[in-house]
């Protein structure tokens, strides 16, 4: 059972009971009914309170239903609220913490409802790409008014219950620290013998003018939604509840509904929703394994990723020294880190009080000695072997036992650096993505030797930090940075085909990345990817590039930084012109090499960056570098901009059809630099199979 049944005097308390926030799958709904209808079976019971146990009332529906049929099987969220709504004896909702979504519109359902301040009260489905579909557009506007529905559901924001005192959608508003179940039984005695049974179906939407104020949201959400259908679907399906009667409101709605469920914006965000929690799963690390206490950090270099990195802890109220090698180094850093806290406080998004704390929190120092206690330790010093190899001895002769050894390196081999020490096992990688302070991705590496416990304290610890953590084995590049340098391959060999930086970016930046790779290229910094290629001209002869990217280097263009890269820049102003002596270099670079230019249409520079991704993508994951297709696709959702109405690369190919994504991969295999095209083995064998990656 998963709703628990009690008798209070003639009141019987149905509570809802699938922990951790009484989500309504099949389960608990069968259980609910079951509870009225022994309640209005037995003739001693003269009225229901329906509460949540434990946490919340409840969440709301449970999402992972929605891939299966379960979410349509009887009794859906639709016949409980119908059963609710049409007991004959009174139900009252008793609410706290959390009502949201499904919660809130089986909540709705009921004749009653009392709430506990400090409950979070939200329809959040246009979150998922959806609207309220089990009523909550037709009810919510009959008990809070157009204007206060339709923002609520546009927006998808919780709202705290005491905000809507005044409104009808509570009966009654308990004091803070009252009886929950004691009160409601209270008011349900008082109202047991009532009739007729108040109904929010009975009610009607006053607004004067709706017309005019629906044009007006329609305008407003149109400009602000993006490519994602939901909040218009929203606007048009809360107008129902003024425009239409109840039934024909409840019976447009569910269309609607079930319109978004197809769409594959909704997909999308519902697949990103369900991966983000997958990911922080490793299937040999129990989840109770024990996790070390982080109550003191440490980061090693105080640059561009090392300061960021410091912040992160500061943010979570984690003490943070940072160590240089010199004191003018030092200083730079935290003065870096005080200028960028002194920014959010100007932006008036930082209280004093917090800015003090945070700059409080880190610290410098030039001595080992002075972080020996730290419980971590991050490296984030120059990406070279030799330097990183001093860093480690040192650390593994000063850290005290049981600390954990990371590196934020982002292409070395962690189990070399690994190899540095007496002790392997607390040795894991954490890769930040720049700025540290800001992007969501934390790459957590595990080493050969890395031990459970340290990586599900590491995984603790990104959740801490606010960051998405996603496993990566150790691999040139790991799982984002390996299939990002396909992507700029293919840029490079577009460029020498007859594409020009600003075409290639406008092309991909209209598949909706924010940024094309050229751009991007000059945001970082050019200089970086032509010394990780320099590295590889040694290392891997074999990998072939595209030339321009060095000449562009030798011009001395190394992007914003210089005020020129791939793009002209002008000074105080990031916006990118298109040059003319790059695109001349380029021009000439072609002739040189011999390939006569031709028109590139958009189609083929998306297919050739993105499948290129996807296709590095099946072998990292055939390889074990990744534990699943939706790892792939959270490192690129939230390291890489890639569009997340497209739901990650791996999911898009999905979406795409793996057939057809092999089918362009083969076409491009016989093409100039066909050898960058190799199919993946597994893409192979899942369009084979007729598969995809994430099913
Ligand atoms: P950076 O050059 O901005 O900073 C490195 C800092 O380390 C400098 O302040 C330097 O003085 C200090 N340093 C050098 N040797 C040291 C030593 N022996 N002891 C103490 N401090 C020392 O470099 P950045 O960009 O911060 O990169 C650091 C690491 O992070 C590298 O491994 C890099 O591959 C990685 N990384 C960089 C990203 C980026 O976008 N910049 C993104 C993700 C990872």
């Amino acid at each position: 059972m998963s709703a628990d049944y009690a008798v209070h005097g003639s009141i019987a308390v149905i509570s809802l009971n699938n922990p951790p926030v009484n989500g309504l799958g099949l389960a608990t709904r069968s259980a609910a009914i079951e509870g009225i209808r022994r309640a209005e079976q037995d003739p001693a019971i003269k009225a229901i309170v329906l509460t949540g146990a434990g946490k919340a009332f409840s969440g709301g529906a449970d999402i992972k239903e929605f891939n299966s049929s379960k979410a349509l099987t009887e009794p859906t969220l639709h016949s409980l609220i119908r059963a609710v709504e049409g007991c004959a004896k009174p139900i009252v909702a008793a609410i706290h913490a959390v009502a949201m979504g499904g919660g809130l519109e089986l909540a709705l359902g009921c004749h009653y409802r009392v709430a506990l301040p400090g409950a979070q009260i939200a329809l959040p489905e246009v979150k998922l790409g959806l609207l309220p579909g089990a009523g909550g557009t037709q009810r919510l506007p009959r008990v809070l008014g157009l204007e206060m529905a339709l923002n609520m559901i546009v927006s998808g924001t919780p709202v705290l219950s005491e905000k809507l005192a005044g409104t009808a959608i509570f009966d009654k508003l308990l004091p803070a620290g009252a009886d929950l179940v004691a009160e409601a039984c209270a008011f349900a005695e008082g109202i047991a013998d009532l009739r007729p049974l108040p109904k929010v179906r009975d009610r009607k939407v006053d607004y004067p003018d709706h017309e005019a104020f629906l044009q007006f949201s329609r305008n407003t959400v149109k400009a602000v939604a993006g490519p994602f259908p939901a909040p218009l679907e929203c606007v048009e399906t809360v107008a129902a509840s003024v425009t239409m009667e109840f039934e024909a409101g409840l019976k447009f709605e569910r269309e609607r509904f079930l319109h978004l469920m197809q769409t594959t914006e909704c997909k999308s965000l519902r697949h990103a929703f369900i991966s983000e929690r997958a990911a922080s799963k490793i299937p040999d690390v129990a989840p109770d394994t024990p996790v070390r206490a982080i109550r003191k950090a440490a980061v090693i270099g105080a640059g561009t990723m090392g300061g960021g990195i410091a912040m992160n802890f500061a943010n979570a109220g984690i003490p943070v020294v940072l160590l240089e090698t010199k004191q003018e180094a030092l200083d730079k850093g935290l003065a870096t880190i005080r200028k960028n806290y002194e920014n959010t406080l100007k932006k008036g998004k930082l209280t004093q009080e917090k800015f003090d704390q945070r700059v409080a929190l880190v610290t410098g120092t030039l001595e080992y000695g002075a972080i020996a206690d730290a419980d971590i330790v991050i490296e984030a010093v120059f990406e070279d072997m030799g330097v990183k190899e001093t860093v480690f001895r040192k650390l593994d002769e000063v850290m005290k036992p049981g600390a954990i050894l990371a590196s934020n390196t982002s292409t070395l081999d962690l189990d070399k650096i690994a190899a540095f020490t007496s002790r392997p096992q607390d040795v894991v990688g954490t890769h930040f993505f720049s700025p540290a302070n800001v992007m969501k991705l934390l790459e957590i590496v595990r080493g050969k030797a890395t031990g459970k416990d340290v990586l599900a304290t590491t995984m603790a610890l990104s959740k801490k930090l606010k960051k998405t953590g996603v496993v990566s084995g150790v691999c040139d590049g790991f799982i984002g940075n390996r299939m990002i340098e396909q992507y700029f391959r293919q840029a490079g060999f577009l460029l020498e085909e007859g594409a020009t930086p600003e075409q290639v970016d406008q092309a991909i930046e209209k598949f909706g990345f924010p940024m094309g790779p050229f751009r991007m290229s000059d945001l970082a910094g050019n200089d970086i990817g032509w010394y990780i290629r320099k590295r590889r001209y040694v290392e891997k002869p074999e990998v072939v590039y595209s030339k321009t990217a060095d000449l562009l280097c030798e011009m001395g263009r190394f992007g914003q930084k210089t005020s020129a890269g791939w793009y002209d820049y002008k000074e105080g102003d990031r916006k990118a012109y298109p040059s003319a002596v790059v695109n001349e270099m380029i021009v000439k670079h072609s002739a040189d090499i011999g390939v006569a230019r031709r028109p590139i249409g958009d189609q083929e520079i998306v297919e050739r960056l993105v499948y290129a991704l996807v296709n590095e993508g099946a072998l990292i994951l055939e390889e074990g570098i990744a534990l699943r297709a939706s790892d792939i696709d959270m490192v690129y959702l939230t390291g890489y901009g890639f569009p997340l109405y497209r739901g990650g690369p791996m999911f898009y190919a999905d979406t795409v059809g793996l057939f057809n994504v092999l089918g362009a991969v083969e076409r491009f295999a016989k093409g100039r630099h066909g050898e960058a095209w190799k199919p993946a083995p597994l893409l192979v064998r899942l369009a084979a199979e007729g598969k995809g990656f994430n099913s």
